[in-house]
């Protein structure tokens, strides 16, 4: 019980934080916010590059194998027909008799409502597709649907890709980019939003190679969790879904799951979608071998990571309270500023002088910040909290020396770097 109460104080304090240091706002706040949606502040939007960045540079850039899309998030509503979306996509959905509000059924332990003690209706299948209207009639034939997962454009788009990028399998589709769903239940701040941002790979395979071809990719996943991002492995758990519980389009899923403040919830996902899209996409067969001649479906293995999921898993896996300090240990390369540069005093023109040049100088390399307010201490932990790896000072000594203090924000030692050294060594910092 005490415990339970810590994890729910400890997400008050990251929800606080983000809030006050401009990572994460309540959306349309000035309006009385929308239903659980969040707006990505300054510092928000840097964490969020960084880890989109970093993903595509590792699973794009970095391979052979693999092309990126950027696909619309509209798409002509018969691709949510064949993919089988609009019959399918539905999570079981419970009203209280007594105050009419809606639960997800399988979020709710007993026939009770959780909110007023009434009882619970029947449960019915809800469709999550959110809809819209394209064009100024709202009528039947102008509805549209926002994509509930970006997969869809890789299937859909798959003859596209494969002509203009000359690919052969086994090589894979990529994409970055806002989904939309009707949850019933949205919560846990950015944990579950009606809109929110994935990253997702749609790797084609021959059907032999499947069970490979899952092993190897649940291992790369690990890996972006744990060596890319820095998680704690100790916090992540593999839970192998079982029949019934999967989405309708896989064979074999695997979620990884993250101990959040408020419990072990799933993180990503890999599923074995086999031909099921392919299939119900394209009437011929879109893929012929060049060496044998043959046209056959290929399979898929389908990575898929969350967005707004591995920023709230960071900040609450790098977020620490130490006796005078709270500090997020971000790994450099994740955090929103990379350097932040003080002349010791706000009074001393020439100690700013030199300040304002060194920033000028890094500004071009890196995401700097300046600042001369307070005492060097308080600016210190200011940087700690929202997980800048290195300060500089500009002191008298630099005016002799042609150096700066530099301190490290994790072990809060500090050295002197010679001015026209600290490109390197920044570099060599954040790598
Ligand atoms: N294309 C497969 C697919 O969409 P999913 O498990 O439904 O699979 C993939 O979603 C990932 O998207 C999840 O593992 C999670 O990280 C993220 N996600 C799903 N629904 C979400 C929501 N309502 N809010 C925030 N992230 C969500």
């Amino acid at each position: 019980m005490k415990e339970k109460k810590e994890e729910n104080n400890l997400m008050e304090k990251i929800i606080s934080l983000c809030k006050r240091r401009g990572f994460i706002f309540p959306g349309s706040e000035i309006y009385g916010g929308l239903a659980n949606s969040y707006d990505y502040g300054p510092l928000g939007v840097e964490l969020k590059n960084n880890i989109k960045n970093l993903w595509w540079k590792r699973f794009v850039h970095q391979r052979n194998d693999m092309v990126g899309i950027d696909a619309a998030l509209i798409m002509n509503p018969k691709v949510w027909e064949a993919s089988g979306h609009l019959k399918e996509f539905s999570d079981p959905l419970v009203e209280c008799k007594k105050c009419k509000r809606r639960f997800r059924a399988d979020h709710v332990n007993s026939k009770k409502c959780p909110d007023c003690g009434g009882v619970l209706g029947e449960s019915r299948q809800f469709n999550l597709m959110l809809k819209t209207f394209l064009g100024p009639a709202e009528e039947k034939a102008n509805e549209v649907f926002f994509r509930p997962e970006t997969a869809q454009a890789m299937f859909v788009d798959f003859k596209n890709v494969l002509e203009t990028s000359r690919k052969k399998i086994p090589f894979g589709i990529a994409q970055t980019g806002k989904a939309f769903r009707n949850e019933i239940t949205p919560g846990n701040f950015i944990f579950r939003t009606r809109e929110f941002e994935q990253m997702e790979i749609e790797y084609f395979i021959k059907e032999n190679d499947w069970k490979d071809s899952f092993k190897y990719w649940q291992k790369e996943m690990w890996d972006w969790m744990t060596d890319a991002l820095g998680l704690k492995k100790d916090s992540i758990h593999e839970s192998d879904v079982p029949d019934g519980e999967r989405a309708h389009y896989s064979k074999k899923t695997i979620d990884f799951e993250y101990d959040f403040p408020f419990g072990k919830s799933e993180l990503y996902g890999l599923a074995y979608r086999a031909d099921f899209d392919l299939k119900n996409h394209f009437k011929e067969a879109p893929y012929k071998d060049e060496e044998t001649g043959e046209k056959f479906y290929p399979h898929v293995i389908e990575p898929t990571f969350g967005v707004d999921r591995s920023v709230l898993a960071l900040i609450y896996d790098a977020y620490k309270e130490e006796s005078e300090r709270v500090v997020l240990k971000l790994k450099p390369m994740l955090a929103p500023y990379k350097v932040a540069v003080f002349p010791l005093l706000k009074n001393k023109p020439e100690l700013v002088k030199i300040a304002r040049e060194i920033y000028a100088g890094l500004k071009k390399e890196f995401n700097a910040v300046f600042d001369d307010r307070g005492n060097i201490g308080k600016r210190y932990y200011s940087q700690d909290e929202i997980g800048t790896p290195f300060c500089l000072t500009v002191d008298f000594e630099s005016l002799e020396n042609n150096d700066v203090t530099v301190r490290h924000r994790d072990t809060m030692a500090q050295e002197r770097i010679k001015i026209k050294d600290l490109v390197k060594f920044l570099e060599d910092g954040i790598s």
